[in-house]
């Protein structure tokens, strides 16, 4: 596709996409840092987020800001929109998408997305639904390792932590497997392994990936240790399952240790303890490098989306 208009999933993108994509990334950096732009100016964008938000919600307003545009926002939509008095999704979308041009929109439901889209005449951001997916996070991944490592293609990287519940590692297996011969190494603890059908997709698309248990083994191997937090969220009474999974898997000085010089930690944020912050100040870290990159790449995307 060479046009955007939703963007509900990563498998929707492709290489030729993404290039255009970051290319614009990287005169974004040019116009924060040195130029400011009004391009979005009498444009509005609606964040409409059931989900709690730092990252997202901030530097999708900020990069509205940026480009000279307006935002209406709900940051607490479950209980301060009129989903609290039984709105539909769907009637809610079609009201606010009467205000704005674009709706930026994160869930605790997966599918919900392509369900607000269905209904909107103007684009659906998917900002994070439920354990499916968050497309605009890994496309500000994938902006990282190329910046960070210089390439897309021949990337091996270890992801990291709970893979199950993670709809970041998700969406980034998508787009990896759009770039030449990655090598995915997947190291988890036992109750929140990759699901399945992530798995058949990479083979279906003869990506290479294997399940490992021991961290200090793949992490020599890789260019990017991806760690994600135990959703705490998403267990709900399997309290149990939690405690055996948290704590499994720490990035610490030890592991670094054994990583390449030339490689990176990323995390998609926030962290709890799965990151020791003695690590923050080691180059290779590259969380908080990744969290700003965001800012980019999301204007870059209201750039294209909204035709400027
Ligand atoms: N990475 C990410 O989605 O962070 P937030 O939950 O803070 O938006």
């Amino acid at each position: 596709m060479s046009r955007l208009f939703h963007v509900v999933e990563a498998q929707q993108f492709n290489v030729e996409l993404m290039a255009n994509i970051f290319a614009t990334a990287r005169e974004m950096e040019q116009v924060v840092q040195h130029y400011g732009s009004n391009i979005l100016s009498r444009r509005v964008m609606a964040t409409l987020f059931y989900e709690p938000s730092t990252r997202t919600r901030l530097s999708f307003e900020s990069a509205m800001c940026r480009l000279g545009g307006g935002v209406l926002t709900t940051e607490n939509a479950r209980e301060f929109s009129s989903a609290a008095k039984g709105e539909t999704l769907e009637d809610t979308i079609r009201v606010v998408a009467g205000y704005a041009d674009v709706i930026v929109m994160r869930h605790y439901e997966s599918g919900t997305s392509k369900r607000a889209a269905a209904v909107s005449p103007v684009p659906v951001i998917n900002a994070g639904d439920g354990s499916g997916q968050h497309p605009t996070q890994a496309l500000l991944d994938m902006y990282t390792i190329q910046r960070e490592i210089g390439r897309l293609d021949d990337i091996g990287i270890a992801m990291v932590g709970d893979l199950a519940n993670g709809r970041t590692v998700r969406s980034l297996c998508y787009l990896l497997a759009k770039y030449r011969n990655p090598m995915i190494y997947f190291v988890a603890p036992q109750v929140v392994r990759m699901k399945d059908d992530i798995k058949e997709y990479l083979r279906r698309h003869h990506v290479s990936f294997v399940e490992a248990e021991d961290l200090y083994e793949v992490a020599p191997k890789v260019d990017v240790v991806y760690q994600t937090r135990i959703q705490k969220e998403r267990f709900g009474d399997r309290i149990t399952e939690y405690e055996q999974a948290r704590g499994q898997y720490i990035i610490n000085r030890a592991l670094l240790d054994c990583m390449k010089k030339e490689s990176v930690v990323m995390h998609p944020l926030p962290r709890v303890d799965e990151i020791d912050p003695d690590i923050d100040s080691d180059p290779r870290a590259a969380y908080f490098r990744q969290a700003h990159n965001g800012l980019y790449v999301r204007m870059a995307l209201l750039r294209m989306l909204l035709g400027a």
